[in-house]
């Protein structure tokens, strides 16, 4: 595991839809730190296995993919299609896929680009799994009727046609995938703190974990 330096490093899973995006965007502009939507890696390796008419549940194809990640990826609109989220879920669950994206992910978090003093990154094990040391971890959640509400008025917003029943079940699905698989799977990590954001708005949700990510900087400095 690369050395995590002196990097500060913020911790933020959640489940699909929590928040947790959004949180991460803010919170790294305010400290001025550099950003990894871990998730955008898993959707890309999916892209790239269906862009070849590959099978997301094949290990050897998925994990390929997962190896040669073009970064050019990583920007793709596409990557946004709940068709590619779905099939995101299932590659995510193969261990030689998040074994080959480990290293990246790791390497962000402890030289993160642009000589930022910290990292923050948000996914579905970044303080169980990939940086188990982290500075802050959150968990972001919310129940799963407000995040698939939240889903279908994103995706109404995009104009992609959605109705708001199969988003419920999508969600549902690709929750049990995700907090079920064997490697890694979706879970809070013992120290996080949690952020239940059903009834906290986004700018509440902002202040309680700026508050705790300026506790510890000053703690860190001291
Ligand atoms: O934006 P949303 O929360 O819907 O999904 P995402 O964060 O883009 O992640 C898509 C899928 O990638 C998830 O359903 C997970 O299966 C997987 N993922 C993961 O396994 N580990 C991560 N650190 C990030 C995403």
């Amino acid at each position: 595991m690369p050395s995590q330096g002196t990097s500060f490093i913020v911790a933020i899973d959640g489940p699909a839809a929590s928040g947790k995006g959004t949180l991460a965007r803010g919170l790294a502009a305010k400290f001025g730190f550099a950003h990894l939507d871990t998730g955008k890696l898993y959707r890309a390796t999916a892209l790239a296995v269906l862009q070849s008419n590959g099978d997301p549940r094949d290990a050897a194809t998925a994990a390929a993919a997962a190896g040669r990640l073009d970064p050019v990826l990583l920007a793709e609109p596409r990557l946004l299609d709940e068709a590619v989220a779905g099939a995101a879920s299932v590659v995510a669950a193969i261990p030689q896929v998040r074994a080959a994206l480990l290293d990246y992910q790791r390497n962000f978090a402890a030289h993160p680009p642009a000589s930022a003093s910290g990292a923050v990154l948000d996914g579905r094990d970044i303080g169980t799994a990939v940086c188990p040391d982290a500075d802050v971890k959150l968990f972001v959640t919310a129940s799963t009727e407000t995040r698939a509400e939240r889903r279908f008025q994103e995706l109404r917003q995009r104009g992609a046609p959605a109705i708001y029943r199969d988003v419920l079940q999508d969600m549902k699905e690709r929750d049990a995938r995700d907090t079920q698989r064997q490697a890694a799977p979706l879970a809070a990590a013992t120290d996080a703190v949690i952020i239940d954001t059903t009834t906290l708005d986004a700018d509440q949700a902002f202040e309680r974990a700026s508050a705790l990510i300026a506790r510890a900087l000053g703690s860190r400095s001291r």
